[in-house]
């Protein structure tokens, strides 16, 4: 949510740093801006719309030390007054995060005679580190930081000083190390094929950046050390690679996804064992994509593994007041590791003094740094805000993760099962042709998912997805649910796409379809059961996916609605990687 960038060192700064707010684009594309250190002088560029708008004034602008933004607009509509760096008094910052007493930090500004020139939040910071700059550009943010409640990833820069100053609290800042530069970021992507090795600021860490040294300290001004990593973000990642969007490549990575999930659990398998030894209870939360893999993963528990589970949205967990009693322990979902929801309830459940486990993409992210026990899913970078292949990467951690817990002989087959995943998936993206339900989508004034059991849990995905890419009102239901209020919504321009992998309640959805049928509403039928298929063929759409069994059918059949989502934005024209509105890493609340 909002990228941030800085380099010094000797090349182009506006240009590195231009390269940088591209690879961090689904942060957040409302607006975007660069400021650059010329000969003493700060010129700022920016600009409504998307990073690319930048690029002629990225290759005119000269100077060794510059900083940028590409903004998701939280105070303040997308517009170039609003757009970042904001400068005041000699100072250029760029912030990600939201301040929260920023209208009263704002009030007593205003009182003392400064007069703002945007709606945003941020601009209070800047404002204040002029206000406290008296020759020492860290001393005055630490002096700002002091003030601040809320959550910030903030780069200054002052008129005549070859230096950037960094802060973190509660949303993320990156290092990087390079040879005579320095860089700093949001993100690893940004950092891709830059430098050798990357450091993480942590909460209430301050940073002093020059070309030829990084230095981090406290709020007392007292260096401290961080721990050094080798910098794995792959700059292959970043590129399209022949597909037209990355959602569709990173589609078609998710069997690799699950392939090397495996593997990475199969390193960390002794501590997850020992870590889960005794546990009676799990509560698993996440955000958007990651919370309805944690659905699976109930399923997954509490039918492979006997031990009961519950799944709660992060940002409710949050806010709750838990019980902790027995062996608990919280499984946070997230792919990024920095969702603020997802962050805070792991935080909350840690101070509470349960064990809290990671499922994350990110290992070196927030939630890493909180959680007791890191489960990776190793999708690599996902660049499409619309999450596919860590979808499928989390199941299979979660599927992992239950197998521990279930008797040693069932587990032995469901692992073997569970190796069949790469292929089923990549069998049903090969055989699918969701080409004419993805018309029936584009032209519905509604689209419903319905499903039971662990297909209901699909159903959600389903749901999202084409909501998040093809802007088609729309929801998730259970079939069960569908004669509670769904059906009176059923009209012949309605379409309701029912999934069934599940034998055992096939019927029972079949019922559903059949009632829908009934009241002339379109009908898609996702199945991998061939009666199902025979039972509905010439009455709805019938979209055939693998034969396969019940636990691995997440695999087969979010796969199948992901595409089935990505055909409908593209038959509608809307970019399938950056959707209106939303941005990748939701840092903020
Ligand atoms: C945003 C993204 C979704 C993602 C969700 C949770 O809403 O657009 O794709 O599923 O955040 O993100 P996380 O990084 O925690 O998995």
């Amino acid at each position: 949510m909002c990228g941030i960038v800085g380099y010094a060192g000797s090349e182009s700064a506006a240009k590195v740093v231009y390269d940088g707010l591209k690879k961090l684009e689904y942060r957040g594309y409302d607006s975007a801006g660069i400021a650059v250190m010329n000969f003493g002088r700060i010129e700022v560029i920016k600009s409504v719309g998307r990073v690319e708008k930048l690029e002629k004034y990225a290759h005119i602008l000269e100077g060794n030390v510059a900083i940028g933004h590409t903004r998701w607009a939280t105070h303040g509509k997308p517009s170039t007054a609003n757009a970042h760096p904001h400068s005041a008094g000699g100072i250029t910052i760029v912030h990600n995060g939201i301040i929260e007493n920023y209208a009263e930090l704002k009030q007593k500004l205003v009182s003392e005679g400064e007069i703002f020139l945007s709606e945003t939040d941020s601009e209070v910071i800047v404002r204040l580190i002029a206000k406290f700059y008296e020759g020492n550009l860290l001393n005055a943010v630490i002096k700002c930081a002091e003030l601040l409640k809320g959550s910030y990833a903030l780069l200054a820069i002052c008129e005549g000083k070859n230096e950037i100053v960094a802060a973190r609290y509660r949303s993320p800042v990156i290092i990087g190390l390079g040879d005579g530069c320095n860089f700093c970021a949001s993100d690893e992507p940004a950092l891709a094929g830059k430098c050798k090795h990357v450091c993480v600021l942590e909460d209430g860490d301050f940073a002093v950046l020059t070309a030829d040294e990084v230095k981090i300290c406290d709020s007392l001004g007292k260096e401290i050390k961080r721990q050094v990593w080798l910098n794995t973000a792959e700059p292959a990642a970043l590129s399209l690679g022949g597909y037209p969007h990355f959602m569709i490549k990173e589609l078609w990575e998710a069997p690799s996804t699950v392939k090397n999930t495996v593997s990475a659990f199969r390193q960390r398998e002794e501590q997850i064992k020992d870590a889960l030894s005794g546990v009676d209870k799990i509560i698993l939360t996440g955000c958007g994509t990651a919370y309805h893999a944690a659905l699976v993963g109930k399923r997954y528990f509490e039918e492979l593994a006997g031990v009961e589970a519950t799944v709660e949205y992060a940002g409710e967990l949050r806010y709750n007041t838990p019980i902790i009693s027995g062996h608990i322990v919280l499984i946070a979902v997230t792919q990024s590791g920095e969702t603020a929801d997802t962050v805070e309830a792991a935080r909350l459940f840690k101070n509470l003094g349960a064990k809290v486990f990671a499922v994350t993409n990110s290992l070196h992210s927030e939630i890493t740094r909180i959680a007791d026990v890191v489960v990776p899913v190793a999708a690599g970078s996902e660049i499409c805000v619309a999450a596919t292949k860590s979808y499928s990467g989390q199941v299979s951690a979660l599927y992992l993760l239950a197998l521990q817990l279930s008797e040693k002989e069932v587990a032995k087959e469901l692992l073997t099962e569970l190796y069949g995943a790469p292929d089923l998936i990549s069998q049903t993206l090969q055989d699918i042709d969701v080409y004419a339900l993805a018309e029936m989508c584009a032209r519905a004034s509604g689209v419903y998912f319905l499903g039971r059991g662990i297909d209901y849990a699909v159903a959600l995905e389903g749901s999202l997805k084409l909501k998040e890419i093809s802007y088609l009102a729309g929801g998730g239901y259970p079939a069960s649910e569908l004669k509670h209020g769904t059906l009176a919504l059923i009209d012949n321009k309605t379409l309701s796409a029912f999934i069934i992998t599940d034998p055992d309640l096939a019927a029972k959805s079949a019922n559903a379809v059949e009632q829908t049928i009934s009241r002339g509403g379109m009908v898609a039928v996702i199945t991998s059961l061939p009666e199902v298929q025979s039972q509905f063929a010439h009455r709805a759409e019938v979209v055939k996916l693998p034969e396969c069994g019940k636990y691995l059918s997440p695999f087969a059949s979010a796969a199948a609605l992901q595409y089935l989502a990505y055909r409908t934005a593209v038959t509608l024209n809307r970019d399938p990687d950056k959707p209106r509105n939303l941005a990748k890493s939701v840092t903020v609340e």
